[in-house]
C-alpha cells in the first residue's frame, strides 16, 4: 500500500495508539484525518501534523456515517477508537455491554460500510483494524471486551475475503497490553508479556498497512498462544487456567 500522498482516516487518534498511528502515517507522507471526542487534544495534534480533524462520539448511532461523510474519499481507514471493561461478568450492566459492543464492534462495522463504496469505486484502499490479543485468546474478567475484539477480527477476515479481488486490502493488528490511558483505571499485573510502548505499536500498525499483512500479533512471539489454542485446545485450557 502506497502511503505517500494517501488520505488516511484514523479513528480514536486524539491519544494513545491512534495518535501514534497518525504520527507515523504522517511521517511516511500520508495526509491524516484525526478523529476523537476531545477537541483540544485533536487540535493540538492536528497543528503538529497539519492534519484535519473530525469530532464525533461513536456511541451515537449516526456518528460512523457522519464521520465518513465529513472525511470524504479516503484511501486508508484505521479503526482504533475503543475502550475496555474489566470486572466480573455479572457486574456488567446491560448499558455497559451495549456501549462496549457499540464502540468496539458496531461502530467500526458501520464506518466500514460507509467508506467501502468509495474504495470499491476507486478500486483501491486499505482498512486496518486495531484488535487485541484478547480477541484471539480468552481473558477472564474481560469476557465482553474479548468478545468484541474476537468479533472484530472475524469481521475483518470475512471482509478481506469479500473484497479480495477488488483492490482493497484489510489488516488487523492484535497487541498485548499497551501503555496508554486504557490502563488508567486499573493496574497491569503481568510481567510477561511486558507492557508495550504505544509508539512501537503505532509503527507496527503502519508497517502492517504498508506491507498489506493480513494479521500481526505484537509482540510477535505471542502468536504462539492462539496457535496452541487452535492445535492443542486441551493443553491450552490447562495452561490458561494456571497462568490466567
Ligand atoms: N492499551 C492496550 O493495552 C490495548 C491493547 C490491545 C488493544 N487495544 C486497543 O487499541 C485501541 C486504542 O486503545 P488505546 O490504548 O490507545 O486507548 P486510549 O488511550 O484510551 O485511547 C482511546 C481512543 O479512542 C477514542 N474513543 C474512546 N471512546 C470513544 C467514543 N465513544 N467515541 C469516539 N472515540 C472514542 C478516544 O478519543 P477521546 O479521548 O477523544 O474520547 C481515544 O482517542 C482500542 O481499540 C483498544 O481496544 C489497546
Amino acid at each position: 500500500m502506497r502511503l505517500r500522498d494517501s488520505i488516511a482516516l484514523v479513528t480514536g487518534s486524539s491519544r494513545g495508539i491512534g495518535a501514534e498511528v497518525a504520527r507515523e502515517l504522517s511521517r511516511r507522507g500520508a495526509h491524516v484525518i484525526l478523529h476523537g471526542r476531545d477537541c483540544e487534544r485533536l487540535r493540538a495534534l492536528a497543528d503538529v501534523l497539519g492534519a484535519r480533524t473530525i469530532t464525533a462520539d461513536l456511541l451515537d448511532p449516526e456518528a460512523p456515517r457522519r464521520v465518513a461523510c465529513e472525511a470524504g474519499p479516503v484511501d486508508i481507514v484505521v479503526h482504533c477508537a475503543g475502550s475496555g471493561w474489566a470486572g466480573d461478568i455479572a457486574a456488567m450492566t446491560e448499558q455497559d455491554i451495549d456501549r462496549l459492543v457499540r464502540l468496539n464492534l458496531t461502530a467500526p462495522m458501520l464506518l466500514t460500510s460507509s467508506v467501502l463504496p468509495g474504495m470499491l469505486a476507486a478500486g483501491r484502499g486499505h482498512i486496518a483494524f486495531v484488535g487485541s490479543i484478547a480477541g484471539l485468546t480468552p481473558v477472564a474478567h474481560e469476557a465482553v471486551y474479548a468478545a468484541t475484539k474476537s468479533g472484530l477480527l472475524t469481521y475483518a477476515d470475512s471482509l478481506r475475503l469479500e473484497v479480495a479481488r477488488r483492490g482493497i486490502t484489510v489488516s488487523t493488528t492484535a497487541p498485548s497490553a499497551v501503555d496508554t490511558d486504557f490502563w488508567k483505571q486499573r493496574h497491569y499485573e503481568r510481567r510477561i508479556p511486558a507492557m508495550l510502548a504505544a509508539d512501537r505499536v503505532g509503527r507496527t500498525v503502519v508497517d502492517v498497512i504498508e506491507d498489506e499483512v493480513p494479521r500481526r500479533v505484537i509482540p510477535r512471539w505471542l502468536a504462539v498462544a492462539p496457535a496452541l489454542r487452535a492445535f492443542a485446545p486441551g493443553l491450552y485450557r490447562r495452561l490458561a487456567l494456571r497462568f490466567g
